[in-house]
């Protein structure tokens, strides 16, 4: 059984296999895209009927962008229309939607409507999704450096006043706890350039499932794997429970 006192803050997911699920159909990919709409809804309602505060999903990296021209443009289809037609759920249910990645770099079209679901749900409070598009790690990384370079050039900061906590207020996810648990669907066991910073310490978990056949209780088991882990921060287990 799930503790619910020990349930991640933060869960990120890196939602993959959809191309690999619409070959086994016999169908186009992004028709594989389009049926992970419903696995991102059972995500999210798992999560926030949890009491999870924050989930990350990872819905178009930066690499991305060098598929298929066709593929990219009925992703970014894909991405505005979920999110017109699944707005006022997410209202409803206090979700405030958050995107983060190089947004300057998608179709005005999605850039609008984010910025309008953004606006709508920002007094939401139950849970927070945040979408990563056009998205990278290292894009990220680099962003943050020049914004410290910046700052320490104009001398509004000294680079010795440079730590941990500036770097973590200069990424795209400022003011978020990391995430504790990081899952990968599809079978894949890697990073693909998600959130490097923000998982130092995360639990992963991997699973063979494809993305569109991702469901409640997919989340249920990882969350559980996740509490019967022994998380240590380089500490030894005696002192992570005493007695
Ligand atoms: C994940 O599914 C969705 C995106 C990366 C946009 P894929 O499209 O990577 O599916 P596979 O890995 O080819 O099966
Ligand atoms: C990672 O999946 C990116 C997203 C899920 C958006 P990919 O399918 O692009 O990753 P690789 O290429 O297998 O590493
Ligand atoms: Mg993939």
């Amino acid at each position: 059984m799930i503790d619910p006192a020990r349930v991640p803050r933060h869960i990120a997911i890196i939602m993959d296999g959809n191309g690999r699920w619409a070959k086994q159909q016999g169908e186009h990919r992004i028709v594989g895209h389009a049926n992970g709409v419903p696995a991102v809804r059972e995500a999210l309602q798992g999560c926030s009927g949890l009491g999870v505060e924050y989930l990350t999903l990872y819905a178009f990296s930066t690499e991305n962008w060098n598929r298929p021209q066709s593929e990219v443009n009925a992703l970014m289809d894909l991405l505005v229309n979920t999110v017109v037609k699944e707005l006022d759920e997410l209202d409803q249910n206090s979700v405030r939607l958050n995107a983060i990645g190089d947004l300057e770099s998608l179709p005005e079209s999605c850039r609008e409507t984010l910025r309008e679901a953004m606006a709508r749900t920002a007094g939401n409070s139950r849970i927070t999704l945040t979408l990563a598009l056009s998205y990278s790690a290292r894009w990220e990384l680099v962003q943050a450096a020049r914004t410290l370079a910046t700052a320490a050039a104009a001398g509004t900061i000294a680079p010795e006043g440079i730590d941990e906590d500036r770097v973590s207020a200069s990424l795209c996810t400022a003011g978020m706890p990391d995430p504790e648990l990081l899952i990968r669907t599809s079978g894949e066991q890697r990073i693909s350039n998600f959130l490097l910073w923000q998982i130092a310490y995360a639990e992963l978990w991997f699973t063979s499932v494809l993305w569109p056949d991702f469901r409640k209780e997919h989340l249920f088991q990882a969350i559980l794997d996740f509490q019967n882990r022994e998380r240590r921060f380089g500490l030894i287990s005696e002192q992570v429970t005493p007695g």
